[in-house]
């Protein structure tokens, strides 16, 4: 049976342009890059040159990328680092706490993060977004108050897709002298950034969601900010982030993030093509809706869902037809709870349960999206046969 691999927002497959950049990395030029021998240089030579490939595609400087585990860590990082910096230097504004801005939608490495500052005394707010996962101007100008160092908003929504207005949300940001952190490790290589242009002051992304490896990513951080590092150790990156670097795997997000660079004047059109014609496709079939922005979403992002139907009986079914599809993020997949970015775009209960979402790579083709089209209405019927919910809406 052929397999249609339609998760990739999930993971991706590595490229295999990547892995040959790699190896050598593991058993050739495997030196440590602190060492001053040549086969430490090379090992750093090696970063250099990833360092160079990762700020070029999103606007930056060499001096600016951090490297870290993955875009957790990058959160982590960005999060705890610049409030525990202000922590320390006493530094606030205001009476009232330090005060932390993001929204309702965010990553669990952020939301997570956010809650872990809680517990430290810092107030955060966590914005609402309305029923298409758009966080309102005027609602976060709103928040910001004297207390207000920080606002972190996820560039393009994991689960939804949908884009947030990043630039006008950063000029707003730094109007009134606030640091801004976008978690972009789903827009990174599909939506053309440049961080100064854009307003941004910390950006996190992650390899493994661009063709390259898992477990490495980088932190952007504009050149005159100071973070309270939150790994400590031998004082490698500046004392940023203690421990002997990754190699192959920075090596390998350098190769990723090059040949994005490469492909995304073609990437971006055949992605938007191919998910155009799968929305249009899934809405012909009856009782079904299109979550997340309609046009102001990922390249490569759709999520339906269907009433009637329990979205883990459709995944199920799906990949007994050889396609892989989620009902949401992959970290929340295996959880029972519905996921809190649906509820935070209005959904009941009953309604995120048919979630579907069906997230677009380079492999893909549209012989594939036609095979989807092919299958999911049959399917659909087939379970809403057996469902109680389906046949009590329709009487
Ligand atoms: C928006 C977003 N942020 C952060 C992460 C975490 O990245 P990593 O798996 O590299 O830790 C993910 C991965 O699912 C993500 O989609």
């Amino acid at each position: 049976m052929k397999r249609i691999y339609l998760d990739n927002a999930a993971t991706t497959p590595v490229d295999h342009e990547v892995v040959e950049a790699m190896l050598p990395y593991f058993n050739t030029c495997f030196g440590n890059p602190a060492s001053l021998h040549s086969y430490g240089k090379e090992a750093s030579e090696g970063i250099e040159k990833a360092r160079e490939s990762i700020a070029y595609l999103i606007g930056a400087q060499e001096k600016e990328i951090i490297f870290t585990a993955g875009g957790t860590e990058s959160n982590n990082m960005a999060l705890k680092g610049v409030a525990f910096q202000l922590k320390k230097k006493g530094g606030y504004r205001g009476d009232k706490g330090p005060h932390i801005i993001t929204t309702m939608i965010e990553h669990p490495g952020v939301l997570e993060t956010c809650r872990y500052l809680e517990s430290y005394g810092f107030n955060v707010e966590y914005l609402p977004v309305d029923s298409r996962g758009k966080v309102n101007l005027e609602t976060l100008e709103n928040a910001i108050s004297k207390e207000t160092f920080l606002i972190s908003v996820i560039f393009g929504n994991n689960e939804i897709g949908t884009l947030q207005p990043i630039q006008k949300i950063g000029k707003l940001a730094h109007d009134y002298g606030i640091l801004f952190h976008t978690d972009a490790v789903q827009a990174v290589g599909k939506e053309n950034i440049n961080v100064h242009d854009m307003n941004i002051d910390m950006l996190s992304l992650s390899a493994h969601k661009m063709y390259g490896p898992k477990g490495i990513g980088a932190l952007f951080l504009r050149e005159d900010i100071s973070l309270e590092p939150v790994i400590h150790g031998g004082g490698h990156q500046r004392g940023l982030r203690s421990g002997t670097e990754n190699t192959p795997g920075i090596v390998g997000l350098g190769k990723a993030c090059e040949l994005a660079q490469k492909r995304m004047p073609s990437d971006i059109p055949q992605l938007k093509k191919m998910r155009d014609s799968l929305i249009r496709g899934v809405l012909e079939i009856e009782e079904t809706f299109l979550n997340g922005h309609p046009t102001q979403r990922l390249v490569n992002n759709t999520h339906f869902r269907f009433t009637g139907i329990e979205g883990e009986s459709l995944l199920i079914r799906l990949d007994c037809r050889g396609i892989a599809a989620s009902t949401g993020s992959a970290c929340s997949s295996k959880k029972e709870t519905p996921s809190h970015v649906l509820k935070a775009i209005g959904l009941n209960e009953l309604e995120a349960q048919g979630a579907l979402r069906l997230t677009l790579g380079r492999k893909n083709t549209s012989d594939e999206i036609h095979f989807v089209l092919d299958v999911l209405p049959g399917i659909i019927s087939e379970l809403r046969e057996i469902s109680p919910v389906w046949k009590m809406t329709k009487k």
